[in-house]
C-alpha cells in the first residue's frame, strides 16, 4: 500500500514554494510514496499583492491546486511550509489550520507524521520560533513531529550563510527577497522530505 505524503504550503514570493518542491522531490525518492502537492488560499487583496510585487512572483506556482482540509485526513504524513511573519507562521496558513476543528474533534490526524519548514528574510528572524510554535498546533492534533536530524550534513556547515535547522528546513531571502534558496538549503529540504516519507512508511507498517 502506498504511503501518502501531503506537502502543503503558503508562499507569497516563491521561496517557500521552492523549498516545498525540494521536499516533495526528497519524499519521491522513497519507493511507493504518493505525493499530493498543495498550497493554501491567499488572503491578501489583489491590489496589495500587485503593489508588493508578489503578484508576478506568485505566477510561478499558480498551477498548484488549493488544499482542502479533508485532504489532511487522507495523508499518512503532512509537511507544512510557511514564510515567517513576525517570528510566527503566516496568517494564510493559520487560517487554513483554523479550519481543521472538525478534524480535531474526530481525532482524524492522530498518529500522522507532521513536519514544518519555513523562510525568513534575515538570519535570525525567527525560523526556529515559526517552526516550533507551528508544532504546538500539530501536537494538539496528536501528530508525531519529525524534524531534520543532524545526519543531514548541511545543517552544520560553516562554509556559507545558510538556513536549515534541526526543527525543519529553511531558507533566507534577504530583506529585498532577492536571495533564492541555496543548494545546501534545498538539499536539507530534500533530506526532510525523504526522512518524513521514510518514517511515515515505517509507522504504516
Ligand atoms: C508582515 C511580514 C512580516 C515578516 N516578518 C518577518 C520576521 O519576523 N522575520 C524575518 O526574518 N522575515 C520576516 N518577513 C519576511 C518574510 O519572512 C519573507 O518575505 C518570506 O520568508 C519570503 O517567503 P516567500 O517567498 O515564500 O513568500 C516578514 C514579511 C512580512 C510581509
Amino acid at each position: 500500500m502506498a504511503t501518502k505524503v501531503l506537502v502543503v504550503f503558503y508562499s507569497m514570493y516563491g521561496h517557500v514554494y521552492t523549498l516545498a518542491e525540494a521536499i516533495a522531490a526528497g519524499a519521491r525518492e522513497i519507493p511507493e510514496v504518493e505525493i499530493t502537492f498543495r498550497q493554501v488560499a491567499e488572503l491578501v487583496p489583489e491590489e496589495v499583492l500587485e503593489k508588493s510585487g508578489a503578484k508576478a512572483a506568485r505566477e510561478a506556482f499558480a498551477h498548484v491546486p488549493l488544499a482542502r482540509v479533508e485532504e489532511l485526513a487522507e495523508a499518512d504524513a503532512i509537511l507544512f511550509g510557511t514564510p515567517t511573519r513576525f517570528g510566527n507562521m503566516a496568517a494564510q496558513m493559520r487560517n487554513f489550520l483554523d479550519q481543521t476543528g472538525g478534524l480535531w474533534a474526530k481525532g482524524a490526524l492522530v498518529g500522522k507524521v507532521g513536519s514544518v519548514f519555513t523562510s525568513t528574510a534575515s538570519q535570525h528572524g525567527g525560523q526556529e520560533t515559526t517552526i516550533t510554535s507551528f508544532h504546538i498546533t500539530l501536537l494538539h492534533h496528536g501528530m508525531v513531529i519529525v524534524g531534520v536530524p543532524y545526519t543531514a550534513p548541511g545543517l552544520t556547515t560553516m562554509a556559507e550563510i545558510t538556513g536549515g535547522t534541526p526543527y525543519g528546513a529553511s531558507t533566507l531571502t534577504g530583506v529585498d527577497g532577492s536571495r533564492q534558496p541555496s543548494d545546501n538549503e534545498k538539499e536539507i529540504a530534500r533530506f526532510q522530505g525523504r526522512h518524513v516519507a521514510e518514517i511515515a512508511k515505517r509507522l504504516q507498517r
